[in-house]
């Protein structure tokens, strides 16, 4: 964290301090708010949550490091009262970087926020100091915690934004006024909270209105919602994208079992670039972060070249697990869109060629609102289209609406629900060379399943998809 005295943050949130004997004292680690993990001369959150109260954990906290607590109340630790732990930390987010020298780069959109965050993160690393966003960490938490993360000689700051309705980045980008901002897409994840596409491209745009007149808004040319966002700022436009308007463009695209490569070309330089990382949907994600570290002045041989070795360190986002019998897992369980599925499935057949035979994992999705429904029959004709030997439908309603549309439409599906023994159940349905898609709604918890899926072995006398597989109904 770049250090500031506890009277500093006392001032910035307007709070008291109590059983503390040094105001002047420095505050020198990020802010924590999970007492297992309590960061050296940093400040504990004491948060309340469904069954554990943070204040409980002050005196512990301090204990294994910590300076103080930020707390509603005094505590027998050192404590910095304020009247909303969740509101405070935000203010001290705001202080940070008031005093940060940097640039903020800050990154939104519907679907690939993490994955594109990660690459661009290997690609500043190259460049200098970067702190960017744990895993999604990307709340009224995650968001504080990251920022309080960044060091005085940190280079660059990202940070993944996400919205659940209007007014969300517009206030974080408050905190923290960034300089460059990336827009990915605009596609349907959460458009049950925001009612319509138009209303989720308003809300993202926030992100580049808040843009100063010397930043840079670096937009998908791709998409029309995005691309229109360029005259809502005041910044420079730099657009990515696979056509030849835009200013960081990738052509001639090819994708050899699942992994991309293109030729990323900006302005006379060219290069082609083969990514580590699989999932055609994976090359806007790389472009948007070759595009993002060319607005932040990376040279262009030093993109190309972090390009190719950049992972996904965030985990279950196109994660491929190797079985020794020869069954692949693509863990992709982290979150489920209608676009992220649809994208998923196409991975699917880009790693399993016309050789293996491919399994999809459907969670069912959520956060879709009346469209719902309709949603995930539209993921069934997608399903019947890619030539998928077994669908198993995991979740409820939608989960069995899921499935029976497939088996109406002449494919192979089953339904279950999600129990412990659900590894095992998919594992008797597999042989070895399969390559199964594991995907689904986070809350269904599917990446665990990936996981414990990818430690087992093939039951060699149960490998038979025929007269196993009936639409379950209910
Ligand atoms: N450009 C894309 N188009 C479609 N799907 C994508 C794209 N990029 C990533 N995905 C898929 O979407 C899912 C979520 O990816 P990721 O975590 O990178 O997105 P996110 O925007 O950070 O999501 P969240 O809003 O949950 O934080 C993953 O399954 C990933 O493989
Ligand atoms: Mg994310």
């Amino acid at each position: 964290m770049i250090p500031l005295t506890l009277a500093k943050i006392t001032e910035a949130t307007a709070g008291t301090l109590h059983h503390v004997a040094h105001a002047n004292v420095l505050v020198t680690g990020p802010l924590s708010f999970d007492s297992r993990h309590i960061a050296p001369g940093g400040l504990f959150a004491c948060l309340t949550g469904r069954t554990l109260d943070g204040h409980d954990f002050a005196k512990q906290a301090v204990r294994d490091g910590g300076v103080a607590v930020l707390a509603t109340r005094p505590t027998p630790a050192p404590t910095l009262v304020v009247a909303d732990v969740l509101d405070a930390m935000g203010r001290i987010a705001r202080a940070i970087a008031t005093h940060y020298t940097g640039t903020v780069i800050a990154l939104t959109g519907s679907a690939g926020k993490t994955s594109t965050k990660d690459i661009l993160e290997s690609v500043l690393t190259l460049d200098g100091p970067t702190i960017a966003n744990e895993r999604s960490f990307n709340n009224e938490i995650g968001f504080p915690v990251t920022v309080s993360r960044v060091m005085p000689d940190s280079r660059y700051l990202v940070l993944e934004m996400g919205a659940r309705g209007k007014g969300h980045i517009e206030k974080l980008c408050d905190l923290v006024r960034p300089s460059i901002a990336t827009v990915l897409g605009v596609g349907s994840a959460h458009i049950g909270e925001f009612g319509s596409t138009q209303a989720i491209a308003d809300a993202k745009a926030e992100i580049v209105r808040a843009l100063p007149q010397h930043g840079v808004a670096v937009l998908n040319g791709d998409d029309p919602l995005v691309a229109a966002m360029a005259q809502q700022t005041q910044a420079r436009v730099i657009t990515f994208g696979t056509t030849a308007d835009c200013d960081v463009q990738a052509l001639d695209i090819t994708v050899e079992q699942g992994r991309p490569a293109f030729t990323l070309r900006h302005g006379t330089s060219e290069a082609r670039v083969t990514l580590r990382v699989h999932g055609r949907h994976n090359t806007i994600n790389a472009l948007a972060a070759a595009a993002t570290a060319i607005a932040a002045g990376v040279p262009f041989p030093r993109i190309v070249a972090s390009l190719q070795d950049a992972g996904l360190s965030s985990g279950g986002r196109m994660e491929i697990l190797e079985r020794p019998d020869g069954v692949t897992i693509i863990n992709d369980a982290f979150n489920a869109s209608p676009e992220s599925v649809i994208a998923a499935l196409i991975a699917l057949s880009d790693i399993a060629g016309t050789e293996r035979r491919k399994i999809a994992v459907l969670g069912e999705m959520a956060e879709l609102g009346p469209e719902t429904e309709a949603w995930h029959e539209k993921i069934a004709t997608e399903v019947l289209a890619s030539d998928i030997a077994l669908t198993i439908g995991i979740g409820g309603e939608h989960a069995t609406r899921l499935t029976a549309a497939i088996v109406e439409g002449g494919g192979k599906a089953t339904k279950t629900d999600r129990n412990p023994a659900l590894p095992q159940h998919i594992n008797t349905l597999l042989k070895p060379g399969d390559v199964v898609l594991i995907k689904g709604a986070n809350a269904l918890g599917l990446e665990q399943t990936a996981r414990e899926l990818a430690s087992l072995q093939t039951d060699e006398t149960r490998s038979d998809l025929e007269g196993t597989v009936v639409q379950e109904g209910t």
